[in-house]
């Protein structure tokens, strides 16, 4: 099979860690060219730390992790002193999880240069696999346009067809900057979008973990460490939601198993208003403005299918570290 060349462009974050974790762990259908990472639910600093953080608890420090914006086009949010992602994803962006300071270096190129950089090098297209705000991704398509032509596909993970999570509009993710994603989305750049319709039906429960428990890696008891700030008591959660909402490892379980999800192409656009609507992405669903779609939307997940796939990944685990021996029989 051949491997999708893919850039990273992440927040970590919680459920950008485990999407992380299931890309690095399949190794035969992804060519990861580097990680790139974006002011988000905390710090660009502390998320390129923590994407380090990761690359190095599953044992490839030779993964190429860059730093990119620091900022939004217009700061809607500020991560440094937003209570809500502390919440969501804890002081550190890893929950309870207390991984190591990492050894391996942050690349000296910038994250927005890295992307222009390597599409612009590149003998293939490639893809895009963005899970936190669009910041980065503009950001190179706003400085090289050429650029367009060198991607493959974006599948992002952001925006709602229903109601939002930040706001009763707009998903987060969109809403952080909302420019950035209406530069993505009105780039003519292929569109997969992965929205909250989709993310929200693969939830975290006790019972999974209890089921990583019985992995017993390091790689598994890092998961259930972050994973656990879902379920402790006044756990942050939306109304309806039980576990964590497993939104970001969605856009690389589309890329390894698109048979897993079904949706529809749709025109979408996104709202750069400073109102009630800021951030939210519109999807004409049933095609009443009679646009040109700009987007595939991803409304369905065959949710078992998705945590087969995150569990037998999440398994595969001892190849890059020791397997913790975790029987008490002998
Ligand atoms: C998105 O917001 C962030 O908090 C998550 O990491 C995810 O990318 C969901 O709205
Ligand atoms: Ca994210």
């Amino acid at each position: 099979m051949k491997k999708i060349p893919l850039i990273m462009d992440c927040d970590p974050g919680l459920d950008d860690a485990i999407a992380l974790l299931l890309a690095i762990a399949s190794p035969e259908e992804l060519d990861i060219l580097g990680i790139s990472t974006v002011v988000g639910n905390v710090t660009v600093s502390q998320n390129q730390e923590n994407a380090r953080r990761i690359c190095e608890l599953t044992n490839q420090p030779d993964l190429k992790v860059f730093q990119g914006c620091a900022r939004t086009f217009f700061e809607r949010i500020s991560p440094a002193d937003s209570e809500y992602t502390a919440d969501i994803h804890g002081e550190t962006g890893l929950g309870g999880c207390k991984l190591p300071t990492p050894t391996m270096p942050l690349q000296s190129q910038d994250g927005v240069s890295f992307i222009i950089e390597t599409l612009l090098n590149a003998s293939e297209k490639i893809t895009l696999a963005p899970s936190g705000p669009l910041t980065n991704v503009a950001c190179a398509l706003i400085m090289e346009p050429r650029i367009k032509d060198k991607i493959e596909k974006i599948v992002v993970m952001g925006g709602v067809i229903g109601l939002g999570n930040i706001t009763p509009t707009a998903e987060y993710n969109f809403y952080c900057d909302p420019q950035a994603a209406y530069v993505v989305f009105t780039s003519g750049v292929p569109i997969v979008m992965i929205g909250l319709d989709a993310t929200r039906q693969t939830q975290t429960s006790q019972e999974w973990l209890r089921t990583l428990a019985e992995i017993g890696t390091p790689v598994a008891q890092a998961v259930i460490d972050m994973l656990s700030f879902y379920h402790r008591p006044n756990a942050f959660l939306e109304p309806g939601v039980l576990g964590g909402v497993l939104h970001d490892p969605n856009i690389i379980a589309y890329l390894l198993k698109p048979e897993l999800y079904s949706g529809r192409n749709a025109y979408v656009e996104i709202d750069v208003s400073s109102t009630i609507m800021a951030g939210r992405s519109t999807v004409d669903w049933h095609g009443k403005l009679g646009r040109k779609p700009n987007a595939y939307i991803i409304n369905k997940v065959d949710v078992d299918g998705f945590f087969d796939l995150l569990t037998s990944r999440l398994n595969r685990y001892p190849m890059t570290t020791e397997k913790v021996h975790t029987c008490n029989h002998c």
